[in-house]
């Protein structure tokens, strides 16, 4: 049994091995619940990827392996404290990459269990779930809206360790239909910043692209018929010019903007009919899709709108890093929730295990 420090800040080491970042940080939560970063070390991958197009798990997994070590005692010397001084390891243990999470899980098993500290599995989502709670102190029930490389999610977060699914994408995740985008496109990796950089000096309104979902009543999406429409337009300019690529970039961004604020509408109309009247309705915004502007400004007029407050993490903390799992970690802890050192990492761990599949899910090898 591990006791929690109730008169000081608890210190947890946070690790994030579950993709193509290689990330750990140390947070502080005081004795009042806020919480503090005292140091967010993240190395990403992309060089290593590059020439292939995309994330090579096995790649991913060495480049964890060489780096991690290395990593750790970075972020713990910018905190200034030692492993003695730690209460906790929190570590990403699912959904992700498996090679990858096993490093990060062992090593924050060997760790926890040389040193005596407490051990947390955290879940990536959760992280990203939580993150609002470490950038603003904002409690739960929000309303949160998850689109990273992996994962397009629409939860009611009741509570720390208490989700509930709304909505989720039948195909792909809007990040990988950024991803995606670019690289039919011809522009580099990371496929999301390079797309938004490219809009800038696009016209949207050059091409008819669908709004996939529109209306639909449950708050579900879908990103592979756009993607697939924005692949048809490119092949019929064949050779494409820079002005093409710019408007097509356009086009796809103001679509998948306005697919996503028409599902984000819904899923208002939703939270605002299950939650009671005091609900004080705060929209969140996690996961590295979450640095877009267009899609920011979109989801913030649909926000003042519907009269809710918008909650955006600044775009470092959005993308994955190691601050928001030892973030995570330490709300478990505060709650006296550990691991043991049996944990196992997961490929797949949903954050609402009761959610039904959404129609159409897997068709297109849509991930949970
Ligand atoms: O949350 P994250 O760092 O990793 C995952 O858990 O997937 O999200 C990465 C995804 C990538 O697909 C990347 O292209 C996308 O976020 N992304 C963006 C932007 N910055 C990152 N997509 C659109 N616009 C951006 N500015
Ligand atoms: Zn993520």
């Amino acid at each position: 049994m591990v006791t929690i420090p109730q008169t000081r800040d608890t210190l947890v080491l946070g690790i994030e091995t579950s993709c193509d970042e290689t990330a750990a940080a140390v947070v502080a939560r005081a004795t009042d619940g806020r919480g503090r970063i005292l140091s967010n070390v993240v190395r990403a991958q992309w060089e290593q990827h590059r020439r292939y197009g995309g994330i090579v798990p096995e790649i991913a997994a060495r480049a964890h392996v060489e780096c991690l070590d290395e990593i750790i005692g970075q972020a713990l010397r910018e905190a200034g404290i030692d492993l003695a001084r730690l209460d906790a390891v929190a570590v990403t243990a699912g959904p992700g990459l498996i090679g990858g999470l096993l490093v990060g899980v062992t090593t924050a098993k060997a760790i926890a269990l040389v040193r005596g500290l407490a051990l947390v599995a955290v879940n990536h989502l959760e992280a990203h779930a939580l993150t609002v709670g470490l950038t603003e102190g904002l409690l739960p029930p929000y309303l949160l809206l998850l689109v990273s490389g992996g994962h397009t999610q629409l939860l009611i977060v009741h509570d720390v360790g208490r989700y509930q699914r709304l909505g989720t994408t039948i195909d792909d995740a809007l990040g990988e239909a950024f991803d995606k985008t670019a690289k039919l496109l011809g522009l580099g990796l990371p496929g999301g910043p390079a797309v938004e950089q490219a809009a800038l000096r696009g016209l949207a309104g050059r091409f008819a692209l669908p709004r996939p979902m529109l209306g639909r009543a449950e708050p579900h999406f879908s990103f592979a018929g756009l993607k697939t429409a924005v692949r048809h337009q490119a092949q019929s300019l064949v050779p494409l010019r820079e002005q093409d690529v710019a408007d097509l970039c356009a086009a796809f961004e103001t679509a998948a903007a306005e697919s996503v604020s028409d599902r984000v509408r819904r899923a208002m109309e939703i939270a605002d009919a299950q939650l009671d009247t005091h609900w004080e309705k705060h929209l969140v915004v996690g996961g590295g899709v979450a640095a877009n502007r267009r899609l920011r400004e979109s989801l913030a007029t649909v926000a003042a709108s519907a009269g809710y407050e918008l909650h955006v993490p600044p775009p470092a903390l959005c993308t994955d890093n190691a601050a928001m799992v030892a973030w995570a970690g330490a709300e478990r802890l505060a709650r006296g929730w550990t691991d043991g050192l049996d944990i196992a990492a997961r490929a797949r761990w949903p954050l609402d295990p009761d959610a039904t599949p959404a129609l159409g899910f897997g068709r297109l090898g849509a991930k949970a």
